[in-house]
């Protein structure tokens, strides 16, 4: 499937209305609108809240979105667009489209096949998965599941350098070609929908699968044991189904788990170190040192952020708001990514994500500048849907829309995108 993909916009459409023609119609929705729904309709509603919301009143989410339709799309004619080229190089790797799946955790929560299903699909397309800190699947697993194709793990900065020295040399042994160090999550944001419903998954157990798989993790968190003095939920049937949860979640199982006091200290641990507010430009030369792959730092919105990384060596960015989950009232993640560019005068490459819905928004980011896109939820309400095949469809898709848009913009490669492009409504 990954060999060649020009012209799968046109084949994407024949096979979907030739199929139409016999009364089947795609088992993922096509349009933005109902594939959200088809996935809410499939997921629990904390799993809902927990993919979809976003910081406060959601206005960042809102913003990314409204950024993209600030910028209409001024196509060219009388160029040949028979032919088209959707690769893109990046870190001297051929790869055969823009598209990334960026990292998103506890996929579990839209589907028990969770990151396999995702990485399986992403193979199929020859996309790269950015393996997720939060997983629900440990990272070996995944990569054996996808042969040679390409992938990169996403790191959250731990309060142990030795959990992170451990991470990165799992990602380097299980065949990720780059290390996307995410910035934007030193806290987590303040989720109201999530808020509401009391809901966080890694209270369960959910998503750390990283983190039960890591010999140096589990042995801290062994060390470290059940805390005492940690706060304790009112005593009753919920509460005990978060215990049989995490023991559930935890590498053995409900059974093999049920006398043990590790997932707790596992989750305690969890919760405790995930991630070093306190991280400066100065602690980048740990990672350098345990790591040749390339170093992209993720949630870079500002120009002179931009340029301090160039000044530390740093490979790659990626402009992102963390899909509006962090910070209401923050940039849009589009808006923000012209200033990164200039700042970094083709020096390193810049990718991007955050209010990607469709092959219209990579073809847009990429007119600004971007190396690459990644795309986020959408993948996710695919999952939700029909697990491994809902992602295909949906990156199937969303590469479809890409091909397609590039070429009715007369634009037969990748390269020939640009900004000349785009016109700013006003
Ligand atoms: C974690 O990365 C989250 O956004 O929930």
């Amino acid at each position: 499937m990954n060999s060649s993909f020009s012209d799968i916009g046109r084949i994407r459409q024949r096979a979907i209305y030739v199929a139409g023609v016999g009364g089947k119609l795609p088992a993922v929705p096509v349009a933005q609108a109902e594939l959200e729904k088809a996935a809410q309709a499939a997921m629990s509603p904390e799993a809902w809240a927990y993919v979809a919301g976003g910081a406060g009143r959601e206005s960042t989410i809102d913003a990314n979105c409204a950024a993209f339709e600030r910028w209409r799309i001024v196509p060219r004619v009388l160029r040949d667009v028979e032919q088209r080229d959707l690769s893109v190089v990046l870190f001297g790797k051929k790869l055969p489209t823009p598209l990334l799946l960026a990292p998103i955790g506890v996929a579990e929560m839209a589907h028990a096949d969770a990151d396999l299903a995702v990485a399986r699909a992403a193979a199929q397309w020859g996309v790269p998965h950015i393996f997720s800190n939060q997983a629900s699947v440990p990272m070996e697993q995944v990569a054996a599941a996808m042969g040679d194709a390409p992938r990169w793990f996403q790191l959250y900065w731990s309060r142990s350098n030795e959990v992170v020295a451990s991470f990165v040399k799992r990602a380097e042994a299980c065949g990720c070609s780059a290390i996307v160090l995410t910035l934007d999550t030193a806290m987590l944001g303040w989720r109201p929908r999530d808020l509401d419903l009391g809901s966080l998954p890694f209270l369960q157990g959910q998503g750390i699968a990283q983190y039960t798989s890591d010999p140096v993790f589990m042995r801290e968190a062994l060390a470290a044991g059940v805390d005492p003095t940690a706060p304790k939920p009112p005593l009753n049937f919920q509460t005990l189904g978060t215990a049989l949860a995490q023991k559930a979640n935890f590498p053995g199982g409900l059974a093999k788990n049920l006398a043990s006091a590790a997932p707790r200290a596992a989750v305690q641990r969890f919760i405790a170190t995930y991630s070093r507010p306190n991280i400066t430009w100065d602690d980048l030369k740990f990672l350098r040192q345990h790591t040749k792959l390339p170093i992209v730092l993720k949630g870079i919105l500002h120009a002179a952020d931009a340029k301090l990384a160039l000044e530390h060596g740093i490979d790659g960015l990626i402009v992102s708001n963390h899909g509006g989950r962090q910070i209401d009232g923050e940039i849009a993640s589009l808006d923000a990514l012209p200033g990164v560019v200039d700042a970094v005068a083709g020096k390193i490459p810049v990718l991007f994500d955050s209010g990607v819905r469709g092959g219209v928004d990579v073809f847009k980011a990429l007119a600004f500048g971007a190396t690459a896109v990644c795309l986020g939820r959408p993948y996710v309400y695919g999952l939700a849907i029909a697990g491994e095949a809902g992602v295909r469809e949906v990156i199937g898709n969303v590469l479809a829309e890409f091909d397609l848009t590039m070429g009715l913009a007369g634009c037969a490669s990748v390269r020939g995108i640009s900004q000349g492009a785009l016109y700013r409504q006003s």
